[in-house]
């Protein structure tokens, strides 16, 4: 089944969530939902936000406010960018073409992931086209074939991607038990379609007491050494997805990176991890306004956005719902998900008077002395 209309009586991000559960099959389910170990990061991220409160200012005058952002140069018609989330053909047969399709009609942002099980050419060609578009990035995991690390990215500048975002909170993956749990194996036909052609690395031979984690997959993991690699070969802005330390997030910005994004990764890499909520004030600090600092995980409500852009955040991330849109509704569900954050972000504006979102900082509810 295809199914390509919205669901009746589906009104939020956790409706489309609900009816997703029910449409998916349930190890795709756990590969999409599911979070690292006991998902106490997973938990804490939409907790963190649900914590914060909002404290409204009355009758002030907000007709023509606005929910525009700068970023990177430019300015966008609203903060919400869609998360780079792997083979999403999983969750529909129009996979990635659908979620840029939404995307780009709602004027929402969108990273295409180097997973991804669509064609990076087809995806730019849908998306840049619409003329009050959000910001197109491709997000990368540095492999060890640079030669091919390489032609990937002349490929995302050809196509006319406006930015790279390495990620590099996930040289292994997670111990991610609820997947394994439900026996999740990724069909064979949907695969890293923009990935065809890469050179594996040889499996080394391990001596005794060696461990296959540290004395193979990890020594081609990459290190800060290899940011500066990445930029000698583009002159697109390479911003870093899963900066968290306050250390690091300076490091990153001098070894050139254009921006950052605060994110545990969903959840689905390091369990206990703090909350994004809790980890991007510090690292705004660190970055001192210097470069962006967007954030992800658990955004599930315009108020969240509001909340993340009150914090000091230049825009966010949304994941798993439009997931759950996709497979809700194909391209109609990615879009109602993301009309929904929005429509719900203006709201939240109209109601603590904000005018623009430069404005957010003074609604939230500061606890404490
Ligand atoms: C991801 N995420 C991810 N991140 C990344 O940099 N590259 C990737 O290929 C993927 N793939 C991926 C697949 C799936 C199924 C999920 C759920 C997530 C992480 C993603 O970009 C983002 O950081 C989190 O999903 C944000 O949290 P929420 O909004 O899902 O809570
Ligand atoms: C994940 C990888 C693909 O989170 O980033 O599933």
């Amino acid at each position: 089944m295809t199914p390509v209309e919205l669901p009746e009586g589906v009104v939020s991000l956790a409706d489309h969530e609900h009816h997703a559960r029910l449409v998916l099959d349930e190890s795709v389910w756990a590969y999409f939902n599911g979070g690292a170990a006991d998902e106490i990061t997973l938990r804490g991220n939409v907790q963190a936000w649900q914590q914060l409160q909002l404290l409204p200012r009355v009758m002030r005058r907000v007709s023509g406010a606005n929910t525009r952002v700068n970023l990177l140069g430019r300015e966008w018609p609203h903060p919400i960018m869609v998360a780079p989330m792997a083979y999403q053909r999983l969750a529909h047969p129009h996979a990635e073409q659908a979620t840029a399709l939404a995307a780009a009609a709602l004027g929402a942002g969108l990273v295409l992931s180097t997973q991804a099980s669509t064609l990076l050419e087809d995806v730019a060609r849908t998306f840049l086209p619409e003329a009050a578009r959000g910001p197109l990035w491709f997000q990368l995991y540095l492999l060890p074939d640079r030669g091919f690390m390489q032609t990937l990215v002349q490929r995302a500048e050809a196509a006319g991607f406006d930015a790279l975002v390495l990620t590099v909170d996930a040289p292994v993956q997670g111990a991610r038990d609820r997947e394994r749990r439900a026996g999740f194996r990724r069909p064979p036909d949907i695969t890293a379609v923009n990935l065809a052609g890469r050179v594996a690395p040889a499996r080394r031979a391990l001596q005794q007491g060696q461990s296959a984690l540290f004395d193979d997959l990890m020594t081609h993991a990459p290190t800060w050494d290899d940011i500066a690699w990445l930029r000698s070969i583009t002159h697109l802005p390479v911003l870093l997805k899963g900066v968290v330390h306050p250390d690091d997030a300076r490091q990153a910005l001098a070894c050139g990176a254009a921006g950052l994004v605060v994110s545990n990764h969903g959840g689905r890499t390091l369990d206990t991890m703090p909350a994004t909520a809790a980890l991007l004030p510090r690292v705004l600090q660190a970055v001192a306004g210097d470069a962006p600092v967007l954030v992800d995980g658990g955004i599930r409500r315009g108020t969240d956005v509001l909340k993340a852009m009150a914090l000091g955040a230049s825009a966010v991330l949304v994941g798993r719902p439009v997931l759950h849109g996709l497979a809700n509704a194909g391209a109609t569900g990615v879009a109602h998900v993301l009309r929904l954050l929005r429509d719900e972000l203006e709201i939240a504006m109209a109601l603590t008077g904000c005018r623009s979102l430069a404005d957010a900082p003074g609604v939230l509810f500061a606890t404490g002395p």
